[in-house]
């Protein structure tokens, strides 16, 4: 398509979001936040007492889920059948069990789709773990974010107490070293730097430096 596509992917806590936000707000491209949509269906999962474990009930309840992420200048929101759970998409038993939920083919299936069309309608930003490897592989620039295990903790845990939200620090290196290692040996797509994807470690950048980085790249490649 003639849409300029930009993919962000890194494990959890890179500073994938803010950056991606960032850039996107830069370049007045579209911000699709990938990992906000599996995150919608946890929680939906957790909410209506659907067996995480089944395949079958979990992709059904996606297939009756209305997903919306929202940006506009109350910022960016994310809408579950209309009810926005923006806060709530980031709670520890959604962290929990976000990636057993997002392990499923069915569920990965149904959701691509769904971004491959967001993406296909307007210049954007995603960010996730497949976005250049599966997802948009086609993509103008790649982008692979790291960090240090202790680093991204450090930063979730920031976040957390800057939204008010309760968080406990060595739970959080748990949390995301678990998140990690499942997202990254699972059988469908699993999280992987694309061949293509420049990389930029971020445990020493600061945000604008890294956000710099990007729209610089960006700008190369469009
Ligand atoms: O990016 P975030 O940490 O919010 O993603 C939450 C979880 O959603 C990840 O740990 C992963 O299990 C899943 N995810 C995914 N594919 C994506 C984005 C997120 O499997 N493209």
């Amino acid at each position: 398509s003639n849409w300029v596509n930009i993919a962000i992917d890194g494990p959890a806590g890179a500073g994938k979001s803010t950056v991606a936000k960032l850039v996107s707000e830069k370049l007045s491209f579209l911000y699709i936040d990938t990992g906000a949509m599996y995150r919608a269906l946890t929680l939906a999962v957790l909410k209506s007492k659907t067996n995480p474990s089944s395949e079958t009930d979990v992709s059904e309840l996606l297939n009756h889920s209305h997903i919306q992420l929202i940006v506009d200048q109350e910022g960016s929101r994310v809408l579950l059948n209309d009810e926005d759970v923006t806060l709530d998409i980031r709670s520890s038993e959604v962290n929990q069990l976000v990636s057993l939920v997002s392990s499923y083919q069915a569920v990965r299936e149904e959701m691509v789709k769904r971004q491959r069309q967001l993406a296909g309608t307007t210049n954007s930003v995603l960010d996730g773990r497949d976005i250049g490897t599966y997802v948009l592989p086609y993509a103008n620039l790649k982008v692979f974010l790291t960090a240090a295990v202790s680093e991204r903790a450090r930063r979730r845990h920031q976040e957390q107490i800057a939204k008010g939200m309760p968080s406990d620090l060595e739970q959080l290196k748990v949390d995301i070293a678990k998140r990690d290692e499942l997202d990254s040996t699972r059988a469908i797509a699993p999280l992987k730097k694309a061949e293509d994807a420049v990389e930029i470690d971020t445990t020493a950048l600061t945000i604008p430096e890294v956000v710099q980085a990007i729209t610089e790249l960006a700008k190369e490649r469009t």
